[in-house]
C-alpha cells in the first residue's frame, strides 16, 4: 500500500482511491470528501500517515462519481462525542426526575404517575436514538446519588432496552418502565441501613428486606397501573429453578416483566458500587449471570442483555494475551463476543501514538486475557493521560 503523510490531505477535497488508517481498517472511501472534521479527529488520535492502494491523486467535484452513504468511521467518532453528549444529559436529567420523584415519596407517600408515564415515554425514546450511548452510562458503576436514585435510573433503561428487543409494543414498554421504576420502591419503608447500610445484617433483617417486592406491590396496588406493571414488581426476585421469592416460582410462572426486571437488577446490583463493596466490571457481571442461565435466569432474556451490551461493554479496556492493553470500540453486529478493539499500548505498555483498530476474530493470532476492572481502567487513564 502507498502511505501518504495525513498533512498532505486537502480540506473539502475528494481523493482518487478509498483511504485507509492500516491495511484492514478503512478511514474514508473513494466517494467521501476529506472534511475538517475528518482532520481534526486524525490529529487527536495522533494519526500521521494513511494508506491508499493507488498513488493518492485530488479529484474535482465534477469528475468523482455520486458519493455512496456510507459513513465513515471517523466521521462516526464525532457522532459519537456528540451522541454521548446528549446521553449523558439525559441520563442526568433522569437522574434527577426519579430523585426528586423518591424524595416526594419518603416525605409525604405521594407518586404522581402521570409525570412518570412521561418520564418513561423520554426514556423509551432516547434508549431507541442512543442505545449505544446510553447503556454505556447504564454501565457504568457508580454516579453522584444515592444508590436506589442510580439503581432504579439504571434498570428502567436496561429493561426497556431489553423489552425493545423483545419487540414489545410501546404501551407496553411504557408499563415494563413504569413497574421497572418503582420495583424496590418498597425499600423506602423499611430502616435504611437494612438496604443501604454498611454493616452485615442479620437473617432476621435479611428476612425483613425481603418483604420489598409486597411491599413495592402494595404501594403500586394503589395506583391505577396493570396487572403486569403489578407482577413485574412483585416478581423481580422470582428465579427460573424456584430458588426465588417470594412465591419460590418456577420459570414457566414467572411474567415477562418480572424476568427482563430480574435481570435489569441483578446485572446493576453486581456493576454497582455499595457502601459495603465496590462493584464488578461489567464483563465480569455478564459472565456471571450466563454462567446462572436457566438455574437463576431466563435464557433468550441473558442472550438479549450480552447482545445489547456485548461481551466487552463498549469503552472498556482489555488486556490482550501478548501485554498489550486495546479499548473496545464498537460492537461486530455478527457475534458480540468478538468487539472491535483499537490498540493503546505496545507489548511492553507503552502507549502508541498511532493506534490501530482490529477485529477480533476466532482465527485472530492474539486473544483477549482479561477485562481491566473499572477501578483499573481509571487509574489506567490516569496513569496515561488518555481520555
Ligand atoms: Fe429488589
Amino acid at each position: 500500500m502507498i502511505k501518504t503523510s495525513a498533512n498532505q490531505l486537502k480540506i473539502n477535497h475528494y481523493y482518487n482511491a478509498d483511504l485507509y488508517l492500516d491495511k484492514n481498517f478503512l478511514l474514508l472511501p473513494i466517494d467521501m470528501q476529506f472534511t475538517q472534521d475528518i482532520a481534526d479527529n486524525l490529529k487527536r488520535w495522533n494519526i500521521r500517515f494513511v494508506y491508499s492502494n493507488n498513488e493518492l491523486q485530488e479529484i474535482s467535484e465534477e469528475d468523482r462519481v455520486a458519493p455512496l452513504s456510507l459513513t465513515s468511521s471517523i466521521t462516526a467518532g464525532v457522532e459519537e462525542q456528540q451522541g454521548k453528549q446528549r446521553a449523558e444529559i439525559f441520563f442526568r436529567k433522569s437522574l434527577e426526575f426519579i430523585n426528586i420523584l423518591f424524595r416526594d415519596f419518603r416525605n409525604n407517600e405521594k407518586l404522581n404517575l402521570n409525570s412518570v408515564s412521561d418520564k418513561i415515554k423520554d426514556i423509551i425514546k432516547e434508549v431507541k436514538t442512543d442505545p449505544v450511548y446510553v447503556l454505556r452510562l447504564a454501565s457504568l458503576p457508580s454516579f453522584d446519588h444515592d444508590y436506589m436514585v442510580t439503581h432504579a435510573t439504571k434498570t428502567t433503561i436496561l429493561s426497556i432496552a431489553l423489552g425493545d428487543k423483545m419487540k414489545l409494543p410501546q404501551h407496553k414498554l411504557v408499563e415494563l418502565g413504569i413497574s421497572c421504576l418503582f420495583h424496590e420502591i418498597g425499600l423506602l419503608k423499611l430502616p435504611e441501613r437494612l438496604y443501604n447500610g454498611t454493616g452485615a445484617i442479620n437473617d432476621d433483617e435479611k428476612k425483613a428486606l425481603s418483604t420489598h417486592t409486597i411491599l413495592s406491590f402494595r404501594i403500586l396496588k394503589t395506583l391505577n397501573v396493570s396487572r403486569d406493571v403489578l407482577l413485574g414488581v412483585l416478581e423481580h426476585h422470582e428465579r427460573e429453578n424456584s430458588s426465588g421469592y417470594p412465591q419460590k416460582l418456577p420459570g414457566h410462572k414467572i411474567s415477562l416483566f418480572g424476568k427482563i426486571i430480574a435481570i435489569a437488577c441483578s446485572f446493576d446490583a453486581q456493576i454497582s458500587d455499595r457502601p459495603f463493596r465496590k462493584g464488578k466490571d461489567a464483563h465480569t457481571s455478564l459472565l456471571n449471570m450466563m454462567q446462572q442461565i436457566g438455574t437463576m435466569y431466563d435464557d433468550k432474556l441473558i442472550k438479549s442483555l450480552v447482545g445489547l451490551l456485548t461481551i466487552y461493554p463498549l469503552g472498556c479496556y482489555v488486556q490482550m494475551d501478548n501485554g498489550a492493553i486495546a479499548r473496545s470500540i464498537n460492537y461486530n453486529p455478527d457475534n458480540p463476543t468478538f468487539p472491535i478493539l483499537q490498540q493503546i499500548t505496545t507489548t511492553a505498555n507503552s502507549v502508541l501514538t498511532e493506534r490501530p483498530i482490529f477485529s477480533l476474530s476466532e482465527d485472530n493470532s492474539s486473544q483477549v486475557k482479561k477485562v481491566l476492572s473499572y477501578s483499573e481502567a481509571v487509574d489506567f487513564e490516569e496513569k496515561h493521560k488518555i481520555s
